[in-house]
C-alpha cells in the first residue's frame, strides 16, 4: 500500500486538534509538508507535529512539495481560492466547513473538482458521529417514511469564536453563527433528509451581543500564537432560517454564538411512519406498533472520533475511487441555503427564491 501525501493549509485550531492527529493516526498517510501564512506558528506546529516541510505561501507547498492531497483549513472566504487552486494543480481535497460562503463559491469549487477527476469532500465531521450513522441507516431503511418536516439548531449561550478576528470579520468569515455552526446543523439535517431541491428561503440574522461579546474559547488559545486579533465584530451573533422544498417538505434552523438561553445542539425529525430526536439526551424514535405509540432509544456508539473518522473516509475515497459522502448537490444547495438566509435577512425577511441565486 503505498502512503497517501497530505499537504495542510492553515495551521489553527481544526489542524492542530482535528486534522493533523487524525491523519496521524490513519494508517497508509502521512502530512508532509504544511503551509501558513504566520511563521511563529507555522514553525511550532510543524514542530510539534513532525511536519518536514513548511510554506509561508501555500502555491508553493502546492508546487513544490510532493503531495497527493490537500487539507483546506483556513478561514472561510479563502477556501474557495485554495480548494480550486489545490485541485487545480492535481491534488485531492478535504475542505473544512463551511465549504463556501456563497453558491456561487460552491459551484466553482465543485466545477474545478469535476473536471479534475479529483476527490473533493466537504469535512462535515457531524455525519460521523454514532448518532448520525444510527440515524442514516434508520432512514435509508424506511423506518420515518416520507421526512415532511425538520428542525434543528446549534445553540450557544456565550460562545463566540476569536473575538475580534477573522471569525467575526466579515470579510474573512463571509458570515456570523450561520455559516459557522448553523451550516453543521443544516447539513446533517439536509443529508439525512435525501438532499431534496430547496425552492425558497426565509431568514433573520440578529446582533444582540455587541457590546457584551465573550470569547467562546475557539481556536483553543494555545493555538493562536501570533494571531491579529484587529477587533472587528461586524457579522451575526443569531441567525433563523426556515427553508421550503420542492417536495413539500420544511426545514427551521437555529443558531447562535450568544444567547440568553440554554445551550443545545439537536435535531428534530417528523416522518410518516417515525420520528427522531437527538438532543444532549441522546438519540430517540418516535414510532407506532401494534396499535401502541412505541418510543425506541437505540445504542449508539459514543466513542467514535469524528475526526478520524472523517479523514479514514477521505483516506478511502483516495485510495479505492469511492465516491465521498458529501455529494456535490448537497454541497452547492447547503451554500445556497445559507446565502439566502443572509439574502433574506438583508431583505427584512422577505422570501428569497434559490433559483434566483
Ligand atoms: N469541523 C469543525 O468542527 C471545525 C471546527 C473549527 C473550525 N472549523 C473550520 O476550520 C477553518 C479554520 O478554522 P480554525 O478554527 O482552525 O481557525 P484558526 O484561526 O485557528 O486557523 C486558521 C489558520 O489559517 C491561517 N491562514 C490565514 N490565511 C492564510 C493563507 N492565506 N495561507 C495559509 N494560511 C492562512 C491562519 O494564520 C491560521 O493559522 C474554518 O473554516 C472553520 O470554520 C471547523
Amino acid at each position: 500500500m503505498e502512503t497517501i501525501r497530505v499537504g495542510i493549509i492553515g495551521a489553527g485550531g481544526i489542524a492542530q486538534y482535528g486534522h493533523l492527529p487524525a491523519y496521524k493516526n490513519t494508517p497508509g498517510v502521512k502530512v508532509v509538508a504544511i503551509a501558513d501564512i504566520n511563521e511563529k506558528k507555522l514553525a511550532y506546529v510543524a514542530d510539534k507535529f513532525g511536519v518536514p516541510r513548511q510554506f509561508t505561501d501555500y502555491k508553493e507547498m502546492l508546487e513544490q512539495a510532493d503531495i497527493d492531497a490537500v487539507s483546506v483549513c483556513t478561514p472561510n472566504s479563502l477556501h474557495r481560492e485554495m480548494s480550486v487552486n489545490a485541485l487545480n494543480a492535481g491534488k485531492h481535497v478535504l475542505c473544512e466547513k463551511p465549504v463556501a460562503v456563497t453558491g456561487a463559491d460552491a459551484e466553482a469549487i465543485i466545477a474545478a473538482a469535476e473536471a479534475s477527476g479529483k476527490v473533493f469532500m466537504g469535512a462535515f465531521c457531524q455525519r460521523f458521529s454514532g448518532a448520525s450513522q444510527v440515524l442514516k441507516k434508520f432512514i435509508e431503511e424506511g423506518k420515518l417514511g416520507d421526512i415532511y418536516y425538520v428542525k434543528g439548531g446549534y445553540i450557544r449561550r456565550r460562545g463566540i469564536p476569536g473575538l475580534g478576528g477573522w471569525f467575526t470579520t466579515k470579510a474573512q468569515s463571509g458570515g456570523g453563527c450561520m455559516l459557522d455552526i448553523g451550516v453543521h446543523a443544516l447539513d446533517r439535517m439536509y443529508w439525512l433528509m435525501g438532499a431534496p431541491e430547496p425552492v425558497a428561503v426565509s431568514g433573520a440574522t440578529y446582533q444582540a451581543f455587541k457590546d457584551n461579546a465573550v470569547d467562546g474559547g475557539w481556536p483553543p488559545f494555545d493555538t493562536r500564537i501570533g494571531d491579529v486579533y484587529a477587533g472587528i465584530f461586524d457579522v451575526e451573533d443569531m441567525a433563523t432560517g426556515y427553508v421550503r422544498f420542492a417536495n413539500g417538505a420544511t426545514l427551521l434552523l437555529e443558531a447562535t454564538w450568544a444567547g440568553n438561553c440554554e445551550p443545545s445542539s439537536y435535531m428534530q425529525l417528523f416522518g410518516t411512519k417515525a420520528g427522531a430526536l437527538e438532543d444532549s439526551r441522546g438519540l430517540r424514535f418516535f414510532g407506532e406498533e401494534a396499535g401502541s405509540l412505541l418510543d425506541i432509544e437505540p445504542h449508539v456508539d459514543t466513542k467514535i472520533n469524528i475526526y478520524e473518522a472523517e479523514i479514514a473516509h477521505f483516506v478511502d475515497c483516495i485510495r479505492t475511487g469511492k465516491k465521498p459522502i458529501t455529494t456535490a448537490q448537497e454541497i452547492i444547495n447547503v451554500a445556497k441555503m445559507i446565502e439566502a438566509v443572509y439574502r433574506s435577512a438583508e431583505k427584512n425577511g422577505q422570501q428569497i427564491k434559490i433559483s434566483e441565486l
